[in-house]
């Protein structure tokens, strides 16, 4: 599994940093919708769920967490550690999200609107969903 972690370009001066993120250029899809987590709770895993067209970028702008990828044949623990770095994650790809730091920010970038029918929340249906679907959603734009 090809996991594709992009480092943006922060702009740094002496007043500090700045990282820009356009469409198409810095992220590789049309951003549609930003969310983001924090106050998570010690000790909480979420996520559990994979996407059927859905692509994001994670960028953890404050704080740390770490991320399961999971394609079905091969699981990655990915950290996200730094706020000028975005991990890629592909439709048809589980993932859970976990070890976040009391101060995490965990911000995502999506590809679509909210849409609880892009969900798939359950295991089974996920490996289900690969196989029918083939290897090249798995892994498509990784
Ligand atoms: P949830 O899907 O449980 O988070 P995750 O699985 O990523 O840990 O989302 C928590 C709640 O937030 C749930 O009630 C749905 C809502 N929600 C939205 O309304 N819009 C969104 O874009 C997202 C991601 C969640």
């Amino acid at each position: 599994m090809l996991v594709t972690k992009y480092v943006f370009q922060p702009h740094g001066d002496e007043r500090g940093q700045l990282v820009a993120l356009e469409e198409h250029k810095d992220i590789p899809f049309e951003i549609k919708r930003v969310y983001y987590m924090y106050q998570t709770g010690e000790g909480v895993r979420r996520g559990y769920h994979a996407h059927k067209s859905l692509e994001q970028i994670l960028i953890c702008i404050h704080g740390t967490c770490k991320v399961l990828l999971d394609d079905g044949r091969e699981k990655k623990v990915v950290p996200l550690e730094k706020p000028y770095e975005g991990l890629y994650v592909s439709n048809a790809m589980w993932r859970e999200m976990f070890d976040f730091s009391p101060d995490a920010v965990l911000m995502v970038l999506a590809s679509e609107f909210y849409d609880e029918s892009d969900y798939i929340r359950n295991y089974d249906e996920f490996l289900e969903y690969i196989k029918t679907h083939g290897d090249s959603s798995a892994n498509e734009g990784a």
